[in-house]
């Protein structure tokens, strides 16, 4: 991940995560060839792209390569409904149950290490993901996954606080996901991945442990989100005309 600015330069944003220099290009502010010392801000200045608006974008694509933690394919055979079910079942209900005792328990790591700056940071950025997961959860269930229901039924897209088309709710998932993968970075940060010391005790050992299961999962799930649902959804979408004037 690279820190972005106006004043980043783009040969700068191409030495980042690769999904930072095609976000770029799809713009068409940058193509292959040109001058890669130009700053952010001056090419939107010479296009009159808001530059607040191109950096947000950027954002989104600024999170460390994950390798594909799962193998896609049952995913991708799974009728669309079924996909959205299993979603919710499985990564849904597991982290309504897991949030609250994860970050009770970091919550007492940080008292236990006597609210040392790194204890501190841990159950601060523990905190922020659970109340940005909880409520990432439920706007997904009222919004897309209502929406791929109703795909999956082959019925018109009943509209949504989102709006009727699900490209507007899977900008804002894919957005929200790119936050949660550098919350998981940050948490693998400072816990130096979860690892504990030959004299850690107990509920250390089992707070590592649980914290390295939910980053498992969280990359489960988006990967199925961001790789199969969305693209799926899109598709569906685009088949089914009386969905797309919903
Ligand atoms: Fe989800
Ligand atoms: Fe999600």
């Amino acid at each position: 991940m690279i820190k972005l600015s106006a004043r980043t330069r783009v040969s700068e944003l191409m030495a980042g995560p690769p999904a930072l220099y095609t976000t770029l290009k799809s713009t068409g502010l940058f193509r292959d060839g040109d001058d890669p010392e130009v700053m952010l801000g001056q090419l939107c200045w010479a296009f009159g792209f808001n530059p607040a608006i191109l950096l947000m974008m950027l954002e989104g694509a600024n999170v460390p390569e994950v390798v594909a933690p799962i193998d896609a394919a049952p995913f991708r055979a799974m009728p669309l409904g079924e996909l959205v079910d299993h979603i919710e079942s499985t990564h849904h209900a597991y982290l309504r149950a897991e949030l609250p005792r994860l970050t009770a328990s970091v919550d007492t790591l940080a008292l236990e290490a006597g609210e040392t700056e790194s204890a501190i940071e841990l159950r601060d950025e523990m905190r922020r993901m659970a109340s940005e997961l909880d409520a990432h959860i439920q706007h997904e269930e009222e919004s897309l996954f209502a929406m791929v229901r109703d795909l999956a039924a082959r019925s018109a897209i009943k509209p949504t606080r989102c709006g009727g088309t699900v490209g507007g709710p899977i900008a804002c998932m894919e957005n929200e996901h790119g936050a949660t993968l550098r919350g998981l970075a940050k948490l693998r940060e400072l816990t130096d991945s979860y690892s504990v010391t030959a004299d850690a005790s107990a509920s250390r050992r089992e707070t590592m442990a649980a914290l390295e299961r939910f980053d498992r999962d969280m990359q489960e799930h988006i990967f199925k989100e961001n790789e199969v649902l969305f693209p799926r959804a899109m598709e569906a979408q685009r088949g089914q005309p009386q969905a797309a004037s919903a």
